[in-house]
């Protein structure tokens, strides 16, 4: 096959040694990493990958674009499996007030958290919703993000949610990202509402609408309903009815599951199919064995465990050892996490969640992707998968999460294409 563009002299290329499947447990250290390499790329996908004196005289030719590694480390294109982007206003308020020992709850009962961002969202356009959330968008590009999950759930109301999937269709549309969308109108019940009347109007109402929408976007991959199932949010019971109702619209399921207290989500989420369940601070070793041997990917955050100034993380180490499928994501909220940098929660799962960098890797790359129903195409830099591409000024794997809180991405190449280089 003719290459269109090789990247050559990189200095290392880290990427998950198997070649296709989510990555469990012990396998997730398992990354090559191949020193002097090369990738071949044909539009938009990868050829191959592998040492650059056996590709370069085997591919090269006038007409291919080359880019110049220069010895730095590459990756597989970071994805981010758990974000709530679109939003309007700010609550830096209420990161002074943690500081100030406040916790989240304390917060969100004086009037704060998700009703605060929900009162400056209903008050948006869409218009200026896309905006915002373009701008964040190429933030994250720029940190090297190349997928990213995308979270409805500050409108609460059926306008204001519809606006907001039509706004996060309309980045779908137009990034050079892939986004893949997810309806949340189960992320808080709105203020002077009954929680089992929202729910069934969640059901009955909100849940046929969205999906119209989605027919009529034409939605360029499938979309998830997703539920906070915790105390003060919603029931285990307020989960299963919602989970059932949104797999007749054709929704897939992921769940906000056992971040304040566990309530049997992360259960629910395996013997529902779910293909995540996220943050999981109060999983049960049960629990643990139930998703080790299921298809659900566990998301953890570990941004928010920082950012919301608790003492415990996830258990991560526990998780692995049992076999479990384990993802990060950035949880980029308003709130409880105004992180958007996967180098940065690269660092931190090292830090706070004791995994290894190659288990980070992992665990942004292919095991995000199959997170979020990407994993057949993204995440990996193996023949046959999108070539999407993170290039760093570092020269090892081990120099990202070191750099915390610099951002090391040099240039990112998406479906084959330049889209980001730092000057
Ligand atoms: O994932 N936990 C629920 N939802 C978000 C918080 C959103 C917010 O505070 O605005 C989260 O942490
Ligand atoms: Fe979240």
């Amino acid at each position: 096959m003719a290459a269109d563009l090789i990247i050559k002299s990189i200095g290392e290329l880290a990427t998950v040694a198997s070649t296709s499947g989510v990555v469990k447990g012990d396998a997730m250290q398992n990354v090559l990493r191949i020193k002097d390499a090369c990738i071949v790329i044909s539009g938009e996908k990868i050829v191959e990958v592998g040492a650059e004196a056996d590709l370069l005289p085997k591919y090269a030719s006038s007409n291919c674009t080359v880019i110049d590694a220069q010895g730095k480390l590459v990756t597989a294109g970071l994805v981010d499996a758990h974000t709530h982007l679109v939003f309007d206003g700010n609550r830096a308020n209420e990161f002074l007030m943690r500081c100030q020992g406040k916790t989240y709850t304390e917060i969100a009962e004086a009037g704060g958290g998700i009703v605060a961002s929900m009162r400056a969202t209903r008050g948006s356009t869409l218009e200026r919703l896309v905006q915002l959330g373009q701008m964040r968008l190429q933030r994250m590009l720029e940190a090297g993000t190349t997928t990213c999950e995308v979270k409805t759930g500050y409108g609460l109301d059926i306008d204001s949610e519809l606006r907001m999937l039509e706004a996060i269709l309309e980045l779908q549309k137009h990034s050079v990202m892939d986004i893949v969308p997810t309806f949340m109108p189960a992320h808080a019940v709105p203020p002077g509402e009954n929680r089992e009347r929202y729910v069934k109007h969640l059901i009955d109402d909100m849940l046929p609408q969205a999906s119209r929408v989605v027919t009529a976007s034409s939605s360029k991959t499938h979309v998830y309903v997703d539920v906070f199932c915790d105390r003060g949010y919603f029931t285990l019971a307020d989960t299963e009815q919602i989970f059932a109702a949104a797999k007749k619209y054709g929704f897939r399921l992921k769940v906000h599951a056992d971040e304040f207290v566990n309530l049997g989500a992360s259960k629910l989420a395996t013997t529902a199919g779910a293909d995540s369940a996220d943050h999981l601070l109060n999983i049960s070793d049960d629990e643990i064995a139930l998703m080790a041997k299921s298809e659900t990917v566990a998301v953890l955050l570990p941004g928010t465990s920082f950012y919301l100034n608790l003492h415990e993380h996830a258990r991560a180490r526990t998780m692995i050892a049992n076999g479990v499928a384990v993802a990060l994501g950035s949880d980029f909220n308003p709130g409880s996490c105004h992180i958007f940098s996967l180098p940065l929660i690269w660092g931190l799962a090292c830090l706070h969640l004791k995994l290894s960098v190659e288990e980070a890797l992992t665990a942004l790359t292919v095991n995000a992707a199959y997170a979020i129903g990407m994993g057949e195409k993204v995440g990996r830099l193996s023949a046959g998968y999108q070539a999407d591409i993170t290039m760093y000024d570092v020269g090892t794997l081990e120099e990202v999460p070191y750099n915390l809180g610099w951002n090391s991405v040099a240039q990112v190449i998406k479906k084959g294409r330049s889209v980001f280089k730092r000057s």
